[in-house]
């Protein structure tokens, strides 16, 4: 008798849900969601689940691939801590870091706005500030002379005065100053305020493109995915103006040779740049970072 009750497979699911319906499944868990308090929660959690389902059914999602994808998740954040963020790194190498910024931006763009690039992981709270025609390299910083001039305006032109301008790069080598023992604290980084015409300008050395961190597991899966792992030579810019949103941007580097297979697909459009020889040895690079007037909220810093 016990093992006949023991082989009943005709009794229902607890939930009362039919075994054979992935379609009354989603509509469960939807319901389970449907309570939500936070209108934005319920509306993200709606589309994540639905999308999430049609996602496991397309690809008929299987139990030991399932356990694999959450062993994934597990060891992402096992790798990652105050210094390292493979989170801000799986959003990046799956272009959704640089959909985001571009969809955040499309009413700018739309007027002239400054195209947007994503923020990445090597952002600095605390960089120092510095005057206008300062240098951010170190002295003993070996490369090419660079100089960068930028203009901060708003949509219809207007020069903003006392904007911030955050500004980092990676040294000719590739490194930034916190991956690189030979660099001194805060080298190739600044912030920059601009003068009653908008203006700022300051010295560094050019920058080379450099690999995305491959030791975690986001590097495993570039490598699972036959994938380049390198992004082309850049300076990023935080453009902070009282009364506009902020600005996260980079600018590339047009003849270095990964310019157009950018491994987090932030080098677009008119962010590419020729560095202009200054016949000197040097180089300039001249950029207007045009802002959308609307509400100042910072980005997420990810390194303190
Ligand atoms: C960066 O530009 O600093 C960056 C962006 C994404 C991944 C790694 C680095
Ligand atoms: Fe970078």
């Amino acid at each position: 008798m016990m093992a006949a009750a023991a082989v009943n497979t005709h009794a229902a699911a607890p939930s009362g849900l039919s075994a054979s319906d992935p379609a009354e499944l989603l509509a469960a868990v939807l319901r389970a969601n449907a309570g939500t308090p936070n209108a934005r929660l319920k509306q993200v959690m709606d589309a994540l689940i639905r999308h999430a389902h049609a996602f496991a059914l397309e690809v008929d999602l299987t139990s030991a691939e399932l356990d694999l994808g959450m062993d994934f998740l597990v060891r992402m954040g096992q790798a990652s801590g105050p210094h390292k963020n493979e989170g801000i790194l799986l959003a990046d190498i799956l272009g959704l870091a640089t959909l985001a910024q571009l969809r955040g931006a499309r009413e700018a763009l739309a007027q002239g706005g400054t195209e947007p690039a994503l923020v990445g992981p090597f952002w600095r709270a605390h960089q120092p500030v510095r005057a206008n025609g300062e240098s951010i390299a170190a002295s003993d910083t070996p490369g090419a002379p660079l100089h960068v001039r930028g203009r901060v305006c708003s949509l219809d032109g207007t020069p903003l005065a006392g904007a911030r301008v955050e500004t980092w790069q990676a040294s000719p080598q590739g490194l930034y100053e916190n991956q690189d023992p030979e660099q001194e604290d805060m080298n190739l980084r600044g912030v920059f305020l601009t003068d009653a015409e908008g203006g700022f300008h300051f010295h560094s050395v050019r920058p080379a493109g450099y690999p995305v961190p491959v030791d975690g597991p986001c590097g495993e899966l570039l490598a699972a995915q036959g994938r380049g792992i390198m992004r082309p030579a850049h300076l990023h810019f935080i453009v902070v103006a009282d009364g506009h949103k902020v600005l996260a941007t980079q600018y590339f580097d047009i003849e270095d040779p990964h310019a157009h297979e950018d491994v987090v697909f932030g080098a677009v459009g008119s962010l590419l740049r020729r560095f202009e020889p200054d016949g000197r040895g040097g180089f300039g690079l001249d950029i207007e970072l045009r802002v959308e007037p609307g509400e100042t909220r910072l980005p997420h810093c990810p390194l303190p």
